[in-house]
């Protein structure tokens, strides 16, 4: 028998779900999400479910506790548990270590196995915890996502992250685990308060920046619609908006983020640091509208983006309602601005060398590998001028 110093192992994993668009998806008409259900069934397991609920959408829409009850309970093939488990949503969920012990607990308790599903309905906050408690969970029970914000609708349901915060270091905790399938219900995001409603626009408007000039150009002519909450100019946007995360999600790109790039990260480095520094009274969008502002600014300044192109882009995240600046974005003290250190921080993260993707033009990001501190500086000036400015 002969042996070697090593074996080689290799193999594939296919990945496939769909992203399902519809409206009032637990009325008893629809069946969009029970024939999906359906779908699944199989003679050999008994399929069960576990619903975990975002508290901000059960208040805005009362009749869902009896709703999504009698809708499982109509289909046959699966099995609903006892408790639909309702958690507080927004950013507060993912730092509260106790809450995703208390959903590990519950797909015990309910022996949600491989064969079950944990169906998260909610934000992005939400939906984040709920699909990381799942993730490692009997190492990887499947979850369903039913977002209900627009960010989560165009952006962070319908990847394949999700995470908790830990030490107040956002999404420390992670895992990647593509869902089992999205419903986009158009109808939940009606009851958004404006901040949501205008903040998960912003990721619409990165992904346009650095891949879709054609779609900017839509928003740019949407805007006034868009603020003024029109549904159907809303259903465009983030339908465009989830296909093109999608697309580059699957599109050969790097799914589970092995090496540094990562476009869909524009605008991301100094937001993240800003959510974390305002103890997350900045919603992530917000953060993200001044981290956009703030990357194309610096991109003008240093050759790369025309004025007339950085104007646009300002100007379209005021129409819609965004913020452009904070006074953190005051970095003045240099290395030592907590800005700064953020950037630091996320060198470090990346295993040293920095990867920022910045705007060559509308609709072409690319990427750099050092950002100025001097330059950075000058660009929250600019921002700060243009803010006064504009009050
Ligand atoms: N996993 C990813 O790839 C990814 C990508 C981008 C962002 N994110 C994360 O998503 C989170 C932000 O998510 P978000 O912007 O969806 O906000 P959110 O989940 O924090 O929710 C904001 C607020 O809206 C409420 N809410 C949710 N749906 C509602 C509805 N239909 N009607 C009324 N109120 C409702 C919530 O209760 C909460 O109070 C952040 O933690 C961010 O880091 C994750
Ligand atoms: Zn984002």
């Amino acid at each position: 028998m002969q042996i070697s110093n090593y074996i080689q192992q290799s193999f594939q994993v296919n990945y496939a779900y769909r992203v399902f668009f519809s409206d009032h998806i637990f009325e008893p008409t629809n069946t969009q999400l029970a024939a999906w259900l359906r779908e699944q069934a199989s003679p050999h397991y008994r399929k069960r479910l576990l619903v975990v609920a975002d508290d901000g959408v059960w208040q805005s829409h009362p009749y869902l506790q009896a709703q999504v009850s009698a809708y499982f309970q109509a289909v046959k093939e699966v099995e609903l548990a006892p408790e639909i488990i309702v958690i507080p949503g927004g950013e507060a969920c993912k730092n509260d270590e106790a809450l995703f012990f208390r959903l590990v607990d519950a797909i015990d308790k309910y022996a949600i196995d491989r064969h079950s599903f944990v169906i998260g309905i909610g934000g992005g906050s939400v939906l984040d915890l709920v699909g990381f408690a799942a993730a490692v969970s009997h190492r990887g029970v499947r979850h369903i996502r039913i977002p209900t914000t627009v960010l989560s609708q165009n952006d962070s349901g319908v990847g394949v992250k999700n995470g908790i915060n830990f030490k107040g270091k956002k999404n420390f905790l992670g895992a990647f685990a593509p869902p089992a399938a999205v419903f986009n219900d158009a109808h939940f995001l009606t009851t958004l308060d404006a901040r949501d409603w205008r903040a998960g626009m912003v990721e619409a408007v990165k992904v346009a920046l650095i891949k879709d000039a054609a779609f900017f150009e839509w928003m740019e002519g949407a805007a006034t619609a868009l603020a003024a909450r029109d549904m159907d100019a809303m259903q465009k946007l983030v339908f465009r908006c989830a296909e093109l995360h999608m697309q580059h999600i699957g599109g050969g790109g790097d799914p589970f983020e092995s090496g540094s790039s990562r476009p869909l990260d524009f605008g991301h480095w100094s937001a993240h640091k800003l959510e974390q520094l305002t103890n997350f009274s900045l919603r992530h969008g917000e953060a993200v509208s001044i981290g956009i502002a703030l990357d194309s600014v610096y991109a003008n300044l240093i050759g790369w983006l025309d004025k007339p192109s950085m104007e646009r882009i300002l100007h379209l995240l005021q129409q819609m309602g965004l913020p452009l600046y904070h006074p953190l974005l005051d970095m003045q003290a240099g290395a030592t601005s907590p800005v700064i250190k953020g950037l630091e921080e996320f060198r470090e993260h990346l295993g040293g060398r920095l990867t920022i993707c910045l705007l060559k033009a509308i609709g072409q990001g690319a990427e750099i590998n050092d950002m100025d501190v001097t330059l950075l500086q000058q660009a929250g000036d600019i921002l700060k001028q243009l803010t006064v400015v504009s009050q």
